[in-house]
């Protein structure tokens, strides 16, 4: 038998696997599903060159060092679709990710705006350099776009406790470096939070692991739990208070006067941690909520006690 065109071997896998696959790809359709694919195949010795036409057209065969194939048995066994490919999109730019990542996600681009706005009134107040930190910075995606969209140069650092995804950090600034301002500089450190970081920031922006191992894990999609790193998303129940009023008081402590803080949480517990973050000395506390009306963000600032 004729070996079939990978384009109705596509569309035939589409419409038999689309209840599977809605479940593990909320949204996903045939259009993004071929996307994915032809920009995967391309990258392979076997398809490096193909035009998509050709491509679509090309019988598929059957093996598992195709990778067309490969793509399909990664895709029934419900690895997100950036794990697979290994890019993810986030703000305006791509983003390397591997399964050592958080893959960004499209509601932290509105703390990148905050953060654009935030330091778009620190350029009309001062022509000092301006300096910010990212605490868990993961692909890099936050610090990054924040670098790209700002014309003036800025010093940035970037942390995270896991060296594997500082690398990918680093890949994605070596890639996006002609974006962004030639005097900008990224440090990436590998540390807990902000231990042993020195200095003084106007802003500091966090999407910190934020999900309760025990009291929030049955919301947590299947996916997700099974394929992105517990690192990036869980703390410990017991520790969950102590772990944020440590956060907030180094970052208290490293905020210039008027630095502004800019965090993206739990809809469940960010009032709760919005009242912590008073108590470590950060004011004008606020939470904010997303284009969904659900409390996402909290935005707090450095200010000096006048008695
Ligand atoms: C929710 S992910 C966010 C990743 C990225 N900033 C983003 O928004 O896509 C949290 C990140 O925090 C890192 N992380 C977890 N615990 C940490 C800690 N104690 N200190 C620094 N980073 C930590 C994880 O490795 C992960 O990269």
């Amino acid at each position: 038998m004729a070996a079939r065109a990978i384009g109705a071997f596509t569309q035939r896998f589409f419409t038999n696997r689309k209840d599977q696959l809605l479940k593990n790809y909320p949204g996903f359709n045939l259009t993004r599903l071929k996307r994915e694919l032809f920009h995967f195949a391309l990258r392979s010795n076997m398809y490096n060159g193909f035009s998509e036409a050709h491509f679509w057209s090309a019988p598929l065969l059957e093996n598992s060092q195709n990778p067309v194939c490969l793509f399909f048995s990664q895709l029934e066994n419900g690895i997100p679709v950036e794990y697979i490919t290994g890019r993810s999109y986030f703000y305006k730019s791509e983003f390397q990710v591997s399964e050592e990542v958080l893959i960004p996600r499209s509601e932290s681009e509105l703390l990148v705006e905050m953060a654009l706005n935030e330091l778009a009134n620190w350029s009309r107040k001062t022509d000092e350099g301006l300096s910010i930190a990212d605490i868990g910075t993961g692909s890099g995606a936050l610090v990054l776009s924040i670098l790209r969209e700002i014309n003036r140069p800025i010093k940035a650092i970037a942390t995270d406790i896991s060296p594997s995804a500082l690398k990918i950090a680093e890949r994605n600034f070596f890639n996006l470096r002609f974006t962004i301002n030639k005097n900008s500089d990224l440090n990436l450190i590998h540390t807990d939070r902000l231990e042993g970081i020195e200095g003084k920031f106007h802003l500091i922006i966090s999407n910190p692991p934020y999900i309760k191992e025990k009291a929030d894990r049955e919301l947590v999609h299947s996916q997700v739990n099974q394929h992105e790193p517990h690192v990036a998303l869980f703390l410990p129940d017991e520790d969950y208070s102590d772990w944020f009023r440590q956060l907030f008081e180094s970052i208290s402590s490293s905020l210039y006067e008027e630095g502004v803080f800019l965090m993206e949480g739990h809809e469940e517990h960010l009032e709760e941690l919005a009242k912590l973050a008073q108590k470590c000395a950060l004011s004008d506390v606020q939470v904010i909520n997303d284009y969904n009306e659900r409390p996402r963000y909290l935005i707090a600032r450095k200010k000096e006690w006048i008695n």
